[in-house]
C-alpha cells in the first residue's frame, strides 16, 4: 500500500517556517493608526488642511502607541499585514531596521512600487527610484556633486552668502512686520533653494516651483492619480534650460565663481562640469534635490520653533553662532544638532519603504521575495522607552562624544541609513544650520502659535509648520557684544601667538 502524502489545508501563509500575519484587527489598525496619518498628511508634498487636523488629533502620537503596543505583544520579528494585494512587514526593532537599510539595495531595494508610482511624477529617472547598474551610476553621480561625506561643501562660500542674502530679506520683512510666518519662510526659503540648486538666474523662478508643487499633489496619490505627462516635460525642460545655461557659462569662461579655488556656483553648474557614467542622467537628478530642499525648509523653522520654547539649548545656540564672524562658511556642530533633532522628532520621511528581492530569514520565521518592509520613523525615533532623548529636544545627542553613539543606534534614521541613506544630508545640516545662526545672529523669536510646545512637557509628535509663527524681536545689543568678545578673542590669540 503506497502512502499518500500528507495534504495541507492550511493557507499559504502558515506553511512550517513563514511567519503569521496580524490579526484581522491589529492589521486595520496599523493602516488606521499607522499609515493614515502619514499619507492623510501627504507623503509628497504636505497638506495644510490635513496636517492641521493629523496636530489637532493626535494622530501620530496614536500611530506612535500602537506600533509600541504591537512590539509588546507581538514579539521583536517584523510584523507582516496585507493591504490593497501587497504584503506588507512593519519593522518593530531597531537592529532589523539595519538590516534592512544596510541590506539596501540587493536585498532590500528603495525602489518599490508604491514609491516608483508616485516620484516617477517628477522625477523618473531619480536615484530613489533606480535599480541595477543605473542606480549604482546615478548614485556615484548624486553622491560626487553633493560632496557626500564632507561636512562642508565645496561651494559652501556662496552657499553662506546667498543664505545670508535672501535671510536678510526676510529679517527685514520680519521687523517691519513684528512676525515671522510659514508663508513669508517659504517663499523666501524657495529663492534660497533655487539659487542654491538652479543658480541666481532662477532665483525668481516661481513657476518652476509651482509647476513641481503641482506634480508633487498629483505624486501624492501614487499609482491611483493620473499622470501629469505634459507637465512633467515642461517642468524637466525648465531644469535641464538650467544646467544647460552652467554648461553654457563655464565654456564661454562667463560662468560666476565662488572665491573658493573656482569652484563653480550652484549645483547645476556642478552637474554639467561633472563627468557621469552612462545611465546616470545627471540632469534628471535635480528634481529629487528640488523636491528635497523643502524638507529641509520645515526642519529649519521647526528647529526655530525648539530654540524659541527652549531657553538653555537657545543660549547654547546663540553662543555657537556669535562664536565667530558668520560672514564665512563654518561648521556649527550645536545647530546641526538642532537641525538633526528637528527631523528626530518630526521625521520628514515617516515612512521608509524597501521591498525584499528574495525570501528573508528572521527569528522566529521567514517572509516571502516582495514583502514591502515598512519603518515607522516615528515610532522608531520616539519609541524605545529606555531612552532618555525620546520625547526632548536633545541637540546635544548628535554633538561630540555623544554623535558616536547616536550614529550607532539602530533607531536614529533622520536622514535614513546605509548604501541608500540620504547622500545630502551633510549638505541639508550646512544650509540649515548657517540660516538658523544667521537668523539668531541679532533677533530672538516667541513662538506666537504653539502653546503645547515647552520644556516641561513632552515634545508633541506632530508639528504643523504651516501654522508657525514667530513675534521676531531686533537684539542688536547682543550681536554687538558677541561681535566685540569675538574681535577681542582674536586680538587675545594673536597677541598670545
Ligand atoms: C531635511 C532634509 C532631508 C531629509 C530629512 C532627508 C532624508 C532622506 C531620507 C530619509 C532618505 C531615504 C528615503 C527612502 O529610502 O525612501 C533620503 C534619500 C535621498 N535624499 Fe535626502 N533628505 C533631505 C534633504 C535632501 C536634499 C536637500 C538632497 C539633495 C540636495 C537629498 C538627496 C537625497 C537623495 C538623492 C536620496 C536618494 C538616495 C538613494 O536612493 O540612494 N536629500 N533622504
Amino acid at each position: 500500500m503506497t502512502t499518500q502524502p500528507a495534504r495541507t489545508t492550511e493557507p499559504k501563509w502558515k506553511e512550517p517556517g513563514e511567519l503569521p500575519p496580524a490579526s484581522a484587527r491589529d492589521a486595520a489598525a496599523v493602516v488606521g493608526d499607522v499609515l493614515l496619518p502619514v499619507l492623510a498628511g501627504g507623503v509628497i508634498v504636505r497638506r495644510p488642511l490635513a496636517m492641521r487636523a493629523v496636530e489637532k488629533t493626535g494622530w501620530d502620537r496614536r500611530g506612535i502607541e500602537r506600533v509600541r503596543g504591537l512590539r509588546e505583544r507581538y514579539g521583536p520579528d517584523p510584523l507582516r499585514f496585507s493591504a490593497r494585494g501587497r504584503t506588507y512587514a512593519l519593522v518593530l526593532e531597531p537592529e532589523d531596521a539595519h538590516r534592512v537599510l544596510s541590506g539596501t539595495p540587493e536585498t532590500f531595494t528603495p525602489a518599490t512600487w508604491e514609491k516608483r508610482g508616485a516620484l516617477a511624477q517628477f522625477q523618473p529617472h531619480g536615484v530613489l527610484v533606480s535599480g541595477g547598474q543605473e542606480r549604482a551610476a546615478r548614485r556615484r553621480f548624486v553622491e560626487e556633486v553633493l560632496d557626500t561625506p564632507q561636512p562642508v561643501h565645496r561651494t559652501a562660500e556662496r552657499l553662506t552668502a546667498t543664505v545670508r542674502d535672501e535671510a536678510a530679506r526676510l529679517l527685514g520683512e520680519a521687523e517691519r512686520s513684528g512676525l515671522l510666518t510659514w508663508d513669508a519662510f517659504q517663499d523666501s526659503w524657495w529663492r534660497t533653494v533655487r539659487r542654491l540648486v538652479l543658480g541666481d538666474a532662477a532665483r525668481d523662478d516661481r513657476t518652476l516651483t509651482e509647476q513641481l508643487q503641482q506634480l508633487r499633489s498629483a505624486a501624492n496619490w501614487s499609482l491611483v492619480g493620473p499622470r501629469r505627462r505634459d507637465l512633467r516635460a515642461t517642468f524637466l525642460r525648465r531644469v535641464r534650460s538650467y544646467v544647460d545655461q552652467a554648461a553654457e557659462a563655464e565654456r564661454s569662461g562667463t560662468g560666476e565663481r565662488s572665491g573658493t579655488g573656482g569652484a563653480a556656483h550652484s549645483l547645476a553648474a556642478l552637474v554639467a562640469a561633472t563627468p557621469a557614467a552612462p545611465g546616470a542622467d545627471p540632469a534628471g537628478q535635480i528634481p529629487h534635490w528640488l523636491f528635497a530642499y523643502d524638507a529641509a525648509g520645515m526642519a529649519t523653522m521647526r528647529a526655530l520653533a525648539l530654540l524659541a520654547t527652549h531657553p538653555a539649548q537657545a543660549a547654547t545656540a546663540r553662543a555657537e553662532a556669535a562664536e565667530t564672524a558668520l560672514e564665512g562658511p563654518r561648521e556649527l556642530p550645536y545647530l546641526r544638532g538642532c537641525a538633526l533633532e528637528a527631523v528626530r522628532l518630526w521625521p520628514t520621511t515617516p515612512l521608509i519603504l524597501r521591498e525584499s528581492t528574495e525570501e528573508t530569514v528572521w527569528r522566529d520565521g521567514t517572509l516571502p521575495a516582495g514583502t514591502v518592509f515598512v519603518l515607522h520613523t516615528p515610532y522608531l525615533h520616539r519609541g524605545e522607552p529606555a531612552e532618555p532623548y525620546g520625547d526632548t529636544f536633545t541637540p546635544g545627542l548628535w554633538t561630540g562624544a555623544s554623535e558616536w553613539a547616536a550614529r550607532a543606534n539602530p533607531a536614529l534614521l533622520p536622514f535614513s541609513s546605509g548604501p541608500a541613506g540620504c547622500p545630502g544630508e551633510n549638505l541639508v545640516l550646512l544650509t540649515v544650520s548657517t540660516l538658523l545662526a544667521t537668523l539668531l545672529e541679532a533677533h530672538t523669536y516667541t513662538l506666537a502659535s504653539h502653546p503645547g510646545l515647552n520644556p516641561s512637557v513632552p515634545v508633541p509628535a506632530t508639528l504643523d509648520h504651516f501654522a508657525l509663527r514667530f513675534r521676531v524681536h531686533r537684539d542688536a545689543v547682543r550681536r554687538d557684544a558677541a561681535h566685540r568678545d569675538a574681535a577681542h578673542r582674536d586680538t587675545a590669540h594673536r597677541d598670545e601667538g
